[in-house]
């Protein structure tokens, strides 16, 4: 049987969309189907037009990707989280979907299924490793099953080393590079093919 991937993630101006897609892509390669979904959007339209490239995303995506539900999280085998850091931290936004999963957690939804993390801050030190160990947390309590890339193929150094998951430092302007993505897709397919060992 095929691993079902749920890939949740936050964005607000749109690094972090580019992970999820290409985690989800690789997930994909690997086998798995895969269900890619953007947790709604909290932040007052005040704060989202004073930022244009936030007001962008926002519209860009609202159609084009479907908003996460609890029913994701059941339907799902695997997870992969993507969130940017919000000071070393898991976005607030993300944040208040896990907070909606007390139910299914004393339900035991999560027991024993494989789960990563991916990030963006916007400086190369700026809480990337923090925002992924935070985010680790939850899956902890979920009783999951961890799966960092550590340094499980060499393509993960040419994307900057991190293994505790695909992180992008933002900072330069541009989106994701190449290195970063393939490593994303890496990490997606790597999760693909854990789940599909533990579930077999
Ligand atoms: C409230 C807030 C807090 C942030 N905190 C940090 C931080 O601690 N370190 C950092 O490097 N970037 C920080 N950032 C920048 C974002 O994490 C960064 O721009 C990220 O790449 C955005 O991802 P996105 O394009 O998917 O929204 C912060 C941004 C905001 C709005």
């Amino acid at each position: 049987m095929s691993a079902r991937v749920a890939v949740i993630y936050y964005s607000a101006t749109g690094n972090v969309h580019q992970l999820a897609q290409a985690v989800a892509d690789g997930a994909a390669a690997g086998n798995a189907d895969v269900r890619l979904r953007r947790v709604p959007e909290l932040a007052p339209d005040s704060a989202i037009d004073a930022n244009p490239a936030w007001r962008a995303h926002v519209d860009a995506t609202k159609d084009q990707v479907p908003e996460a539900t609890l029913e994701d999280l059941e339907w799902a085998s695997a997870y992969a989280f993507g969130t940017p850091t919000r000071f070393g931290n898991v976005s607030s936004q993300l944040k208040q979907f896990i907070d909606l999963t007390g139910g299914l957690w004393q339900a035991g939804a999560f027991h024993n299924k494989p789960a990563t993390g991916f990030t963006s801050a916007m400086n190369r030190h700026g809480g990337q490793e923090s925002t992924l160990l935070s985010m680790y947390n939850v899956f902890y309590h979920w009783g999951c099953v961890i799966v960092p890339p550590g340094y499980t193929d060499p393509l993960l150094f040419a994307a900057g080393g991190n293994p505790y998951g695909t992180s992008w430092p933002s900072g330069g302007g541009e989106g994701p590079d190449g290195a970063t993505l393939e490593a994303a897709r890496y990490q997606g397919r790597h999760l693909a093919e854990i789940a599909t060992r533990v579930q077999s």
